[in-house]
């Protein structure tokens, strides 16, 4: 879609916990090994929550993070929007009482959940609210503490996924040629066991023999969600900058979600996406769903790799399967 919404990113944050696990620390406790992980994955560590340290944690000191970059308070946000698929608890929503936590007004507050897309569909949802003038300055968290919903014992997701989080803060841009001018997203459940968590929801519901069956934990099927990855973020990114009128070789960076370096390079190598342009943390923290592309748009804000005009596209797939990109003149 070919779109003129003038929002801005006025400030961001990040949160990563303290303790890392690196790939040798897992192999004592599965039969996996450092070289195999860093050659089929480019992952050489990750982040794990402390014990006691939840969704909520990791997200407050995001958030506090991405305020005081703004140079605004708490007072000032009228929305919050968490993307995340290992909420605080099923019920509150994690944004609900992130709102509390951080000491808000009574603003609207929910959580969304794309999984690995749903920083890139919290940007879509969130500039709605923008663009029609009901939220002037939006809240838009990613949040994971996946390592409480992955099997410790199933070498081909453990090493895999980490936590952490990512937040940015949305405004109107005051200057019309600035913000998404194109962006694509979509879904298709029928490939929607690709990746999933049997037990826990309405289907199944928590009974000793789902936790026996260890069924709480997520269920992957990589090669399937690998061969998907390649193609549909190849596609999407070059769909999306036709659909904007510009060209691959215009981006000044492309901002993936972090699932497996040999994806972000296939991906990018069919596109025509130099990997000089693209950023990439998945080394040091693996693949944090929601937070993945939240904390590496920080990073490189921080970093300094964009001047305003620029084109920057964030660019996600996940469980759902979902999918979704959006393109951004800084
Ligand atoms: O955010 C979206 C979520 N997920 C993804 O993006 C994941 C997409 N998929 C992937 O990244 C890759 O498929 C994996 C990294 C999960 C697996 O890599 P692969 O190159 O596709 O390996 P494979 O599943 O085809 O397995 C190859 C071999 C198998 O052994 P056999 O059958 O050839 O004897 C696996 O049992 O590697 C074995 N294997 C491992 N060996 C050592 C699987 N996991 C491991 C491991 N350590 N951790």
């Amino acid at each position: 879609m070919r779109l003129a919404w003038p929002v801005q990113i006025t400030g961001s944050g990040a949160y990563m916990p303290e303790r890392v696990v690196t790939n040798d620390e897992l192999a004592r406790t599965v039969d996996t090994s450092n070289e195999w992980i860093v050659q089929r994955t480019g992952i050489r560590e990750r982040r794990w929550a402390a014990p006691g340290q939840g969704t909520l944690a990791l997200a407050t000191n995001a958030s506090q993070g991405a305020l005081a970059n703004a140079g605004l308070t708490p007072k000032d946000i009228d929305l919050i929007v968490c993307a995340t698929i290992s909420p605080e608890h099923m019920l509150p929503s994690t944004a609900a009482l992130l709102q509390a936590a951080l000491g808000c007004r009574w603003i609207p507050a929910y959580d969304l959940s794309a999984a690995c897309s749903g920083f890139v569909y919290g940007m879509m949802a969130a500039s709605q609210y923008i663009v029609t003038g009901v939220a002037e300055t939006v809240l838009l968290i990613g949040a994971e503490t996946l390592s409480t919903i992955t099997d410790p014992l199933d070498r081909a997701t453990c090493i895999l996924f980490g936590d952490g989080a990512g937040a940015a803060v949305l405004r109107r841009s005051t200057d019309t040629g600035r913000g998404i001018i194109a962006a694509r997203w979509g879904a298709d459940g029928e490939r929607g066991k690709l990746i999933y968590i049997p037990a826990g929801g309405s289907r199944h519901p928590a009974t000793r023999q789902t936790v026996d069956e260890r069924l709480h934990f997520m269920r992957m099927q990589g090669r399937e969600v690998y061969k998907f990855a390649v193609t549909q973020m190849q596609q999407i990114i070059e769909q999306t900058c036709a659909d904007a009128g510009v060209s691959v070789g215009d981006l000044k960076l492309l901002i993936p979600h972090q699932s497996n370096l040999r994806i972000i390079e296939s991906a990018c190598a069919r596109a025509g996406v130099p990997l000089e342009r693209v950023w990439i943390n998945i080394d040091r923290y693996g693949n944090t769903s929601s937070a993945s592309v939240a904390v590496a748009l920080h990073e490189a804000r921080t970093a300094g790799r964009w001047q305003a005009g620029d084109l920057v596209m964030l660019v996600a797939f996940g469980a759902g399967l979902t999918w979704a990109s959006v393109l951004m003149r800084m």
